[in-house]
């Protein structure tokens, strides 16, 4: 281990300079059984300069999905060589625009206009729903819904390519939450990437980053920066107490603070909340968890495993179960740290956070709310969640 990589040297790249990096290692953290398919996933940056520092993110730009961009080329009738201006007006042909540059699975507002002039049906039935207050049922609409199946669907619109990709907007890049420390890493950066596939309609469905590194990604160079955190660091003094409450992908950051530690020879002060659904084939880098809980950079880890028994157990249920412990963590002075679900989980931890505060602080609702809110304001709650 060596700890002579400084976040401030190294090369600046960003979304107008990326560095286009190569996949080291794809591997499947998820066992049988599992209904996720989540990948440990290794980017080469040797030679690149590129430095990063935990807590930090990694923009990744995808490529589309080729079977589903050869569909679209079929469905409305071309053959891919057409002649296309790409999103940044550089000359392309259809088939390379469709697959490095526009967004292909999302309809933009732009495209169903479009659609609803080209198309007297697709206009009976999806004009409504561009109205201001018909925001809800658009939203409706459109949840499962690709550019695909509305090409197919209303196949009277006759596309030309230049037409179409006129109504499509630029492919974006995705973030994902670095998971290594570069003290341990010098020449890598580590992801931990939850492969987005579902079905509607009756068509396979594809997240086009999360998918790109989990199948498609191996022997391409595609284009990264770092996307540092203005906020999710680790306290300056290692004798704070951290802990860590990172369900899912949400463990990600938390490998990466574990290894810093680890590289600086910091041991103890720390405490992971993890949840997955079940222990015996989601308990996501469990044989390192183990390693450094044996070699005390991990003082504790409290694990949920939501579907391994009737009802379900999550990460807040086994805060409070631990309230006690928590609250004299939290009172020494300890930074607490989510990563993970936005939509639910983080505010479930919020709450439960505030129910330690309440019932092992001994206080009343108002000045345990006044608690947290002073943990916030003193960057000892921190939160990256998506
Ligand atoms: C700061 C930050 C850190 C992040 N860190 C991580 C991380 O460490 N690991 C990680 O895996 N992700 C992480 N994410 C999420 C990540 O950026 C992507 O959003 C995620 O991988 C999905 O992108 P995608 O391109 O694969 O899917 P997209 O192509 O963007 O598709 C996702 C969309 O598909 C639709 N969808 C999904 N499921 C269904 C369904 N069942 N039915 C209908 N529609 C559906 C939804 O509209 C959803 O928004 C992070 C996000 C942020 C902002
Ligand atoms: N934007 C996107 O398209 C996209 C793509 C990938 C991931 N994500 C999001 O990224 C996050 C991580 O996804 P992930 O697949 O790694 O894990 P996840 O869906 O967050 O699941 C991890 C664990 O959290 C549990 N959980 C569910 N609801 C919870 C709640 N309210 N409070 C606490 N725990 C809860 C799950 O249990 P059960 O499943 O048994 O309920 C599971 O055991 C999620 O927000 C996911 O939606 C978003």
């Amino acid at each position: 281990m060596n700890s002579t990589v400084s976040p401030s040297e190294g090369v600046q790249y960003s979304r107008k300079n990326p560095y286009f990096a190569q996949l080291l290692i794809n591997k499947k953290l998820t066992g049988t059984g599992s209904e996720k398919d989540t990948r440990h996933i290794e980017i080469d940056l040797a030679g690149s300069g590129m430095r990063y520092t935990v807590g930090d993110s990694l923009a990744v730009l995808p490529e589309n999905d080729p079977e589903l961009v050869e569909e679209i080329i079929r469905a409305i009738g071309a053959q891919g060589d057409e002649q296309v201006p790409d999103a940044d007006k550089q000359p392309s042909t259809l088939r390379e625009a469709l697959l490095k540059s526009y967004a292909i699975t999302e309809p933009p507002k732009k495209f169903l206009e479009v659609l609803c002039e080209r198309s007297a049906k697709a206009a009976e039935k999806i004009r409504p729903l561009l109205a201001a207050e018909a925001k809800k049922e658009l939203e409706n609409f459109l949840w499962g819904r690709e550019v695909i199946d509305l090409l197919l669907e209303y196949p009277e619109a006759g596309w030309t390519p230049a037409d179409l990709v006129g109504t499509l907007k630029k492919l974006l890049i995705r973030l994902y939450s670095i998971a290594s420390s570069q003290k341990m890493f010098p020449d890598a950066v580590h992801l931990t990437v939850a492969a987005v596939r579902y079905e509607s309609l009756g068509r396979k469905r594809k997240g086009v980053a999360s998918t790109f590194l989990a199948d498609r990604a191996e022997g391409k160079k595609f284009a990264t920066f770092v996307q540092a955190t203005k906020h999710f660091h680790l306290p300056e003094n290692p004798d704070t107490p951290v802990i860590m409450v990172g369900p899912g992908t949400g463990i990600a950051p938390f490998r990466a603070f574990l290894q810093d530690r680890q590289s600086d020879g910091i041991k103890g002060r720390t405490w992971l909340f993890f949840g997955e659904q079940r222990r015996a084939s989601d308990f996501l880098y469990e044989e390192e968890f183990d390693a450094m809980l044996k070699n005390g950079v991990l003082e504790k880890i409290s694990t949920a495993f939501s579907r391994d028994q009737a009802h379900k157990i999550y990460v807040q249920h086994r805060m409070l179960e631990e309230g006690a412990e928590l609250w004299r963590w939290l009172d020494a002075g300890a930074v607490f740290y989510v990563c993970g679900d936005a939509s639910r989980m983080a505010k479930d931890v919020d709450l439960a956070l505030h129910q330690v505060v309440e019932k092992f602080g001994g206080q009343t609702p108002e000045a345990a709310a006044e608690y947290v809110q002073q943990m916030t304001k003193e960057h000892r709650y921190l939160k990256d969640v998506y």
